[in-house]
């Protein structure tokens, strides 16, 4: 515990220390022999459920989402894509997704060809609005995608009540949030498809993979004409009616062998590491109860996340600072907190088609044809979140309350010096 009233460390006084996190993803024993063992075969190529590394992940992932449909891809944003491929949703159609969230989510439409429609998310929590979904409903909406981000389910109810009414599909990017449930369901079990990433960061960690989740049989296979070669063409069950569109004209977005068996065998032990997680965000809560300048963000009790990222709002206007001198200082301190997004998606370069000079993406024409104009004030929930949000992200998988208590100790010791700090921004302003 620092003793109160200790010197910052942005202004020359000893750092509380550094927060570690533990060493992450671990893949256990049997996860490293088994791979060892492929790279030794020399069997790295993985087309479809023939070759057995990849049916038993899909298999066991299938499971672990109610026996949905599931193909595995190389990577979150492959899933996103090939699930919006897989509802045939394309050219020109509007797909209404959040404007506050790892952009990938969005990259997914317009590599679709389709058109990106932003609604509000909840300004609190960040997560996208059912109101403001229904709000930008148009006759050319073909799609809902949402993102369950930093491990917080959406308000499933309520978004699959507005795509219900409009008979529209939802595709949930549940890459934040493995294991994450609403109301008792996982995320991905609720919409039309899901997309997950798996890259090494994410609370399933492969290297690079990802995998779509399917409602519906066609889906599946209608994705999988566009990821690979051939698609899925030789796998037992392919539909005749897809046979005519069988080609080479896709992309390569093949999982690995040994991804596939990362997948099965990470999946082993998600459910332990969400309930390290969670034990871990408890303790933080109880230790911050008596924070002046942090609030949490007001979830509902329906859901139970899996915390990809730890994240909280800054009061600036209590503490009299702007948040960035806040995270400076905790930084300072030893707690690598930042704000996580560069920007909001919205206020991309590259989506000011109209003023737009740089390298040309292969969407860029499909945008002016759409006329579609994108602005950061359609969507001041985001803009809020944006300007307030403090970030962590959370690989504190099993039980540590000593890094708790240190995360707490840092966030105390800073809120007793706000005096120090607004001095410290005056005097850096001018
Ligand atoms: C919300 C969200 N969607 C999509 C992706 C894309 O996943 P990947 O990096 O595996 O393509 C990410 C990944 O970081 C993400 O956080």
């Amino acid at each position: 515990m620092p003793q109160s009233g200790s010197q910052l460390a942005l202004l020359g006084g000893k750092p509380v220390g550094k927060v570690e996190p533990p060493r992450f993803p671990v893949f256990s024993a049997r996860a490293r022999r088994r791979v060892a063992q492929l790279l030794e075969q020399s069997k790295v190529l993985a087309f479809d459920r023939n070759v057995p590394e990849v049916r038993e992940a899909e298999h066991a992932l299938s499971k672990y989402h109610d026996g949905r449909h599931v193909l595995s891809l190389s990577s979150g944003h492959a899933s996103l894509q090939m699930a919006l491929a897989g509802l045939d949703i394309t050219d020109g159609d509007e797909v209404i997704t959040s404007p506050y969230s790892y952009a990938a989510s969005t990259s997914c439409i317009l590599h679709q060809n389709a058109i990106p429609i932003f609604a509000d998310v909840n300004r609190n929590t960040g997560l996208i609005d059912a109101k403001a979904i229904e709000d930008r409903i148009t006759s050319r909406t073909r799609g809902i995608l949402v993102v369950h981000l930093y491990g917080h389910p959406c308000d499933m109810t309520a978004i699959m009540r507005v795509a219900n009414r409009h008979g529209l599909p939802v595709i949930e990017d549940g890459s934040q949030a493995h294991g994450a449930t609403w109301k008792g369901i996982g995320v991905g079990n609720f919409g039309a498809a899901a997309g997950f990433s798996c890259m090494g960061g994410k609370q399933l960690a492969a290297s690079e993979a990802g995998y779509l989740v399917a409602k519906d049989e066609d889906t599946y296979w209608r994705a999988s004409l566009y990821c690979q070669h051939e698609g899925r063409s030789t796998e037992e069950g392919f539909p005749d009616k897809f046979l005519p569109f069988v080609d080479s004209l896709v992309y390569t977005y093949r999982i690995t062998t040994p991804d596939a068996v990362l997948l099965t065998e990470q999946l082993k032990k998600l459910p332990r590491e969400i309930e390290g997680r969670r034990q871990n965000i408890a303790h933080l809560r109880s230790r911050l109860a008596d924070s002046k300048y942090l609030s949490w963000p007001q979830h509902s009790k329906y859901g139970n996340p899996s915390h990809y990222m730890w994240t909280m709002n800054f009061r600036s206007q209590a503490a009299g600072i702007h948040r960035d001198t806040f995270l400076k200082a905790v930084q300072a301190e030893g707690l690598p907190m930042a704000n996580y997004l560069s920007a909001i998606i919205p206020a991309s370069a590259r989506l000011q088609w109209k003023n737009y000079r740089g390298p040309r993406p292969p969407w860029l024409s499909n945008l002016r044809r759409s006329k579609v104009v994108y602005r950061s004030q359609d969507v001041p929930g985001a803009c809020y979140k944006f300007e307030h949000a403090l970030e962590l992200l959370f690989r504190f998988y099993k039980p540590m309350p000593k890094a708790m208590d240190r995360i707490a100790d840092i966030i105390y010791k800073v809120e007793d010096q706000i005096d120090a700090l607004r001095t410290y921004e005056k005097k850096n302003r001018s």
